[in-house]
């Protein structure tokens, strides 16, 4: 019997792809450049699993011109790439990588959030350009991290492995805003106290969006919002582009709305809006926060998982929509 067949449509690491070859019959994207739609929906034909990353598009569109297609798998725990409602309606098992990226993904919203804080980046710029000419009492003199209001929109997993961090680490008190409130034997170890979205605005001195993107989490963040914010207080987002409106967040931060901010995702990325490459005021990273290689392997190696059980009558560990197992 000829064994199914898989396209890879980003590059990963040899051996994950390997893990399929074991199973499958397999085609690889070598490359860091993901192919347009017309070129992956030419390369799907015949495939019936699918292993892409977060900038990989699945639409209704795709769908019905790849009929094979059984199983989408995305390495990354976001999947507003993914039209998952016509997947389902087609029978089409998604699947995305929760859980193995949460620990790195905080730790890296917390370093941001501490470099913006601090000026680190911004201190770092003034240094390579030769300016340091003598020491000053306020020179980059930030904003403090231990001991301030830590506001987190979106506690899920990620927010809550952040709230952890404020609490325990740097003595934060924790407000947080999301549209369920935790059970009160979830928030003690956090220390979280749930607020309206407009009082979390009103009470962080940094405050972490987390939420995925969808149309209701669309500019969650825009003039107004930030306009409620304090003087004094730091944005970061780690979440998705288009949670905060960019253009918005720039004009404020040139206005002194708010102190700083540390982006590390985009509306259109990769591609920056350009007035926020000219505010000093913020730290803008490429979309890292879960790259570590020990946490970008766990992502790979759970969604060949998902592939792999999928595509040999098991139980995928991470559907995005069980209910197409049933069927
Ligand atoms: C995710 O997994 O969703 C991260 O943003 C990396 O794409």
């Amino acid at each position: 019997m000829s064994k199914p067949r898989v396209l890879v449509a980003r590059k990963t690491f040899d051996d994950v792809v390997d893990r399929l070859r074991s199973h499958f019959e397999v085609e690889a994207n070598g490359s860091d450049d993901g192919w347009s739609q017309d070129e992956l929906i030419r390369r799907l034909q015949g495939k019936t699993g699918v292993y892409i990353a977060g900038g990989d598009k699945i639409d209704a569109r795709l769908l019905d011109a790849c009929p094979e297609l059984k199983i989408v798998s995305t390495m990354a725990v976001g999947y507003n790439n993914i039209d998952v409602a016509a997947c389902t309606a087609r029978g089409v098992i998604v699947t995305n990588a929760p859980d193995v990226l949460t620990e790195t993904t905080a730790d890296f919203g917390f370093a941001l959030m501490m470099a913006t804080a601090r000026r680190i980046t911004e201190s770092e710029h003034f240094l390579r350009r030769g300016e340091w000419k003598q020491w000053a009492v306020t020179m980059f003199a930030g904003a403090d991290i231990h001991g301030a209001t830590l506001g987190v929109l979106g506690m899920g997993r990620i927010g809550a492995a952040i709230a952890r961090r404020g609490h325990l680490g740097f003595g934060m008190p924790v407000l947080y805003h999301n549209r369920s409130r935790l059970p009160a034997d979830q928030e003690a170890p956090l220390g979280a106290q749930w607020v309206e979205k407009d009082e979390l605005l009103r009470r962080a001195d940094h405050l972490i969006i987390v939420v995925p993107y969808s149309a209701s989490s669309h500019h969650l963040i825009g003039q107004r919002e930030l306009r409620l914010m304090k003087k004094t207080a730091t944005l970061t987002n780690i979440a998705r582009g288009g949670v905060v409106d960019d253009a918005a967040l720039a004009v404020e931060l040139q206005a002194g709305t708010i102190a700083a901010a540390g982006l590390d995702v985009f509306e259109g990325e990769p591609t920056v809006h350009p007035a926020l490459l000219d505010c000093e005021n913020v730290v803008l990273t490429p979309h890292i926060a879960s790259a570590t290689i020990a946490t970008r392997r766990a992502m790979s190696n759970l969604a060949v998982d998902n592939l792999i059980a999928a595509l040999t009558g098991g139980v995928p560990p991470t559907a995005l929509n069980p209910e197409v197992l049933k069927r």
